[in-house]
């Protein structure tokens, strides 16, 4: 299973994530988290400290170059690096909780046909392919720009949503724009929902209900303040991150 996340900057897209990735840990799944934010940030809000900081993998130049090296006598670059002993060495591992981070993908859809692009797609379509786990895709507000090959792989996109009007004409927007993704399943999720009053609205406005909303946390503001894990804080929405799970799931079987 491979789950994609979306939504407009700063509506919860990690702070979701980082509460699922914790949640199917905690049921015995094994997790990997991609964070492919252009500034990534899962990796404090899994609890990695500082001085564990991971250079992400598009930051590597060097042997990204390396790896996508120009075919003998050729003018093109190898369109099929090998990649799987890259897999493991750019994954770091938290309280059993992998986590891989991208940083920003250049795609050839904006005129850059880079080799390094390429090495990181292979990585990423690699990964999305592993059967056993649960793939937890961490980007930023669109799907647009890991390109269509990429996620293409996904099984479910996520589209996070305020209760406000702002937050639903994005999310509409964003849902438009995914659908020539061919993800096969894009849902809403609500954050920050505080009662029926906030539900109702979202499902009258979005056309269909979410698949869960999250209430807004005091915990999870002081636990992130605090500089700490904020899955630490997972009681306080597991519930609804039980939903969550519960309905991609019944989803999938569909
Ligand atoms: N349900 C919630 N309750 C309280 N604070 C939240 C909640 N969801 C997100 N936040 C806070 O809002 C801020 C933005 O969240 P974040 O997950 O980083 O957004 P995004 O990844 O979409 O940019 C963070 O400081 C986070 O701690
Ligand atoms: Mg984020």
């Amino acid at each position: 299973m491979k789950i994609a996340i979306s939504g407009k900057g700063g509506v919860g897209k990690t702070t979701i994530m980082a509460m699922l990735a914790k949640y199917l840990q905690k049921q015995g799944k094994e997790v990997l988290v991609i964070d492919a934010d252009p500034s990534p940030h899962m990796a404090q809000s899994l609890g990695l400290a500082e001085d564990e900081k991971i250079t992400p993998i598009a930051e590597m130049k060097d042997l990204l170059v390396e790896r996508s090296g120009k075919v003998d006598g050729s003018p093109f670059y190898n369109i099929n690096p090998q990649v799987d002993d890259l897999l493991s060495r750019f994954i770091v591992e938290k309280d059993g909780i992998k986590l891989m981070v991208l940083g920003a993908i250049q795609t050839a859809k904006g005129g850059c046909a880079c080799p390094e692009s390429n090495v990181l797609k292979r990585m990423l379509t690699k990964l999305l392919l592993a059967p056993s786990q649960v793939v937890l895709l961490d980007m930023e507000a669109g799907v647009e720009h890991l390109g269509r090959g990429t996620i293409a792989g996904v099984d479910q996109l996520l589209i996070v949503v305020i209760p406000s009007k702002s937050g639903v004409r994005t999310a509409l927007k964003i849902k438009k724009l995914a659908e020539e993704s061919g993800i096969p399943r894009i849902s809403y999720v609500g954050n920050l929902v505080a009662d029926d009053d906030d539900r109702a609205f979202l499902a009258e406005a979005l056309g269909e209900p979410p698949l869960a909303c999250f209430p807004d946390s005091a915990a999870i503001r002081k636990t992130e303040r605090a500089g700490l894990a904020i899955t630490g804080a997972l009681g306080e929405v597991e519930e609804a991150a039980g939903q969550l799970i519960n309905s991609i799931l019944a989803q999938a079987k569909q």
